[in-house]
């Protein structure tokens, strides 16, 4: 028998002044963002601020629909966005925020499982790492990567064998 440990790093740091100049940036588009999404059902209104390689910076947020099923997650928006303009170019970072009724949500919110799956197909697809940083009142996680967040994950792999080295 043997045991496998998976081990996920997360940075945690207490307020956005411990980010850099950019990041900071990225996090006022993601509050921005969120304040502008379509979330009557849930008001939980997410927002979702990407950087891209060539400078770009693209934000998303949740748009909800009267059939539920029909709406779609704040960082879907924006990573779908991003793929669909900017294909070729590399996510260097994408920061979340969520506002509940009281403001910025005192955790920070991780992503759904569902976009945390179109992350690593961003990952694997460009062979690039996405800095995620997620938003808090109180504290502020950063991780290096979004595969560490869905570990043993579905990807291309597995549809058409590992690339060659
Ligand atoms: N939501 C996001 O936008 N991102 C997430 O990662 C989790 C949930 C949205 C979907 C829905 O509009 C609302 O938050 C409540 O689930």
């Amino acid at each position: 028998m043997q045991n496998k440990e998976i081990i996920t790093k997360i940075t945690e740091v207490s307020g956005i002044s411990e980010l850099s100049d950019i990041e900071q940036e990225l996090v006022q588009n993601a509050l921005d963002s969120a304040k502008k999404s379509y979330a009557p059902y849930s008001n939980f209104h997410v927002g979702a601020s990407l950087l891209l390689e060539n400078g770009k910076i693209i934000n998303g947020n949740n748009q909800e629909n009267a059939a539920y099923p029909s709406g779609l997650c704040a960082e879907r928006v924006a990573l779908f966005y991003a793929s669909a303009q900017y294909p070729d170019v590399n996510i260097k970072t994408l920061v979340i925020t969520a506002l509940n009724k009281n403001g910025l949500t005192p955790e920070p919110v991780y992503p759904c499982g569902s976009c945390r799956q179109v992350m690593i197909e961003n990952e694997s697809k460009l062979k690039n790492s996405i800095k995620l940083i997620l938003v808090g009142e109180r504290s502020i996680h950063i991780l290096e990567n979004t595969s560490q967040l869905l570990p043993m994950g579905f990807d291309k792999s597995v549809l058409l064998g590992k690339p060659e080295e």
